[in-house]
Formats: C-alpha cells, sequence, structure tokens
C-alpha cells in the first residue's frame, strides 16, 4: 500500500448538492493512489477543531489529478469545509483506508452496490471501476437524491427514500424485495442499521458481502484505538480479535465483523 501524504490541496471547485449537503472538487496528487472506499482526512484551519475528518473518495480521477469529495455538514469541521471557495487551500492526509475489494464478482456476475444517506459518496467511484453488471440501490431521506445522474451514467439505478417521495417508500433493503432484485455480491456504505440488515440478508442468501464501516473516528490513523470493532480474525500485533477501522478498514467482508 502506498504511503500516507499530508499535503495542501487545491480546491477546484465547490457547489451545494441539497441542503447540507456540499460536492468539492479537489487537486491532489494523492488522486493518483485513490480508489473506491478509500478516504482522505481534512485538516480544518480552525485550531479548536483539532483532529483532520474522514471523508470519502466520491471520485478520483488520477489523469487530471482531481478528488471529488461529497459531504454532509454534521458539526463545525464540515460547517468550516463548506465555506471553502475555488482557488482556496486546504490540508489533506491520505489516501487513507483499505478500500473496496474490486476482485470479488467475475465480469459476468452481478453486484449490488449499496449506499445509504451519506454512505452514497464512495458508491459512485466504485460504480465506476467495477467491470460487472451493477445494480446500484441507494436510499435517501427525501426527493434530494444527490448524485443520482451520476450513478445513472454507471448502472441500473433503484432508489429508496424515507418519505417515499421518489422510488420505493423505506430502506435499501425494501427496494430489493419490492424489485424482486438478486445478486452475487454485495458492497455497501451506510448508518449502522442499514449494515446490520444487510449483513443479515446476505448469510440468509448465502452471498458476500463487502461493507464500509464509517465509524466515528480521531486519529485516522491507527495510534488511538478510538474506532476498534470486534472481529472475527485476531489483530497481527495485539493478539485479539479487534481491528481498527481506520486502518484495517473501513471495509469489512460482512461475516468477520461484529456490528
Ligand atoms: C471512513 C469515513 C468516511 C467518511 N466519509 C464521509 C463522506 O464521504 N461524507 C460525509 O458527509 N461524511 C463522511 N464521514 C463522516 C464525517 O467524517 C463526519 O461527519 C465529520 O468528521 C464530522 O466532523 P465535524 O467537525 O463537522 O463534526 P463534529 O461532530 O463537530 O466532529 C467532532 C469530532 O468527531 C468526529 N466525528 C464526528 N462525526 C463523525 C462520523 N460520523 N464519523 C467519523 N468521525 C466523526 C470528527 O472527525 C471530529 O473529530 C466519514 C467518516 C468516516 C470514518
Ligand atoms: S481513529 Fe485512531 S486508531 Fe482509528
Amino acid at each position: 500500500m502506498a504511503k500516507k501524504k499530508k499535503e495542501q490541496a487545491q480546491v477546484l471547485a465547490q457547489k451545494q448538492l441539497a441542503p447540507g449537503i456540499y460536492d468539492c472538487l479537489l487537486k491532489t496528487t494523492l488522486a493518483k493512489e485513490a480508489g473506491p472506499g478509500q478516504f482522505i482526512a481534512l485538516y480544518p484551519k480552525d485550531k479548536s477543531t483539532l483532529l483532520p475528518r474522514p471523508i470519502s473518495i466520491c471520485e478520483a480521477d488520477a489523469e487530471k489529478g482531481t478528488l471529488r469529495i461529497v459531504y454532509r455538514i454534521a458539526g463545525a469541521g464540515t460547517k468550516e469545509f463548506s465555506e471553502l471557495k475555488e482557488g482556496d487551500t486546504i490540508d489533506i492526509l491520505g489516501v487513507l483506508g483499505n478500500g473496496f475489494p474490486l476482485d470479488k464478482v467475475k465480469e459476468d456476475q452481478t453486484a449490488f452496490l449499496m449506499g445509504g444517506g451519506i454512505g452514497v459518496p464512495p458508491i459512485l467511484e466504485l460504480s465506476k471501476r467495477l467491470k460487472c453488471r451493477k445494480r446500484i440501490v441507494v436510499g435517501y431521506r427525501d426527493a434530494d437524491c444527490f448524485l443520482r445522474e451520476d450513478f445513472e451514467k454507471n448502472g441500473e439505478v433503484y432508489i429508496a427514500t424515507e418519505d417515499g417521495s421518489v422510488g420505493t417508500k423505506g430502506n435499501v433493503m425494501d427496494a430489493i424485495r419490492e424489485n424482486a432484485l438478486k445478486a452475487d455480491v454485495i458492497y455497501a456504505c451506510g448508518p449502522m442499521p442499514m449494515l446490520r440488515a444487510i449483513k443479515r440478508y446476505a448469510e440468509e442468501a448465502g452471498i458476500d458481502a463487502y461493507i464500509s464501516l464509517e465509524e466515528r473516528m480521531a486519529c485516522g490513523v491507527g495510534a488511538c484505538l478510538g474506532c476498534v470493532c470486534k472481529t472475527t480474525k485476531k489483530d497481527r500485533h495485539s493478539h485479539v480479535n479487534n481491528a481498527r477501522i481506520c486502518t484495517d478498514g473501513p471495509v469489512f467482508e460482512a461475516k468477520e465483523v461484529e456490528i
């Protein structure tokens, strides 16, 4: 795996996609190494918000040297990022995390690419890299289905909304059931209740699922143990059944983690 680098990225563009959701394009050498499911950590300039904020890679263009991130304002750090304008700079660290394994599905097979809420953005780069048949199942609160047009260029898209305003009323599992969809492998990112439902579904259907645990994080580089989860495999260093989401993940095979 490539070495992590801290560098100054330049903001090429930023726009609001939906209420509280921002779409930012960064110029950075890290674009060359970035894959789907990996993330970068962004440093707020306000030093009272000390730790860098992890944000997933939504799109990476190695040739142009650009990374696209899409994020929701959750607190002081992301609020500060939302005020960045074209030409501004921001310190970033990356590329972090393992990313989604692309070799788990053959070209003649079908994959579910499932995203919920602010777990939707990393599914976009994944949908561009996978070569198999792709059923993209994405869940939103309401009719603000950000990134929908981008997904439609990269696979069959099924939408679920909590308020029923677009697609299936309910969550991504309801959309699968309503459309009687099947797949050979699952890739998913989203809130914990969604990932638990997907883990259960994958076990019942006897298929493999790779889930990204975008848990609360602190250092982001494996030092503080603030992001540990229980696994079936033993950690190489401590010999306990723990994994650090920031360095061993954030993507895990669903049957290997207790969630
Ligand atoms: C691997 C990973 C990928 C992520 N990708 C995205 C993404 O693509 N788009 C997006 O909108 N959000 C994403 N998040 C969540 C995002 O990191 C948090 O919303 C953000 O850190 C909140 O920072 P804040 O200062 O605005 O909020 P505050 O609540 O003020 O943050 C305080 C502290 O808590 C940490 N923190 C708070 N909420 C979270 C959270 N949900 N996850 C991790 N750390 C948190 C912050 O890093 C910070 O150290 C991701 C999280 C992880 C772990
Ligand atoms: S966030 Fe510090 S070890 Fe993972």
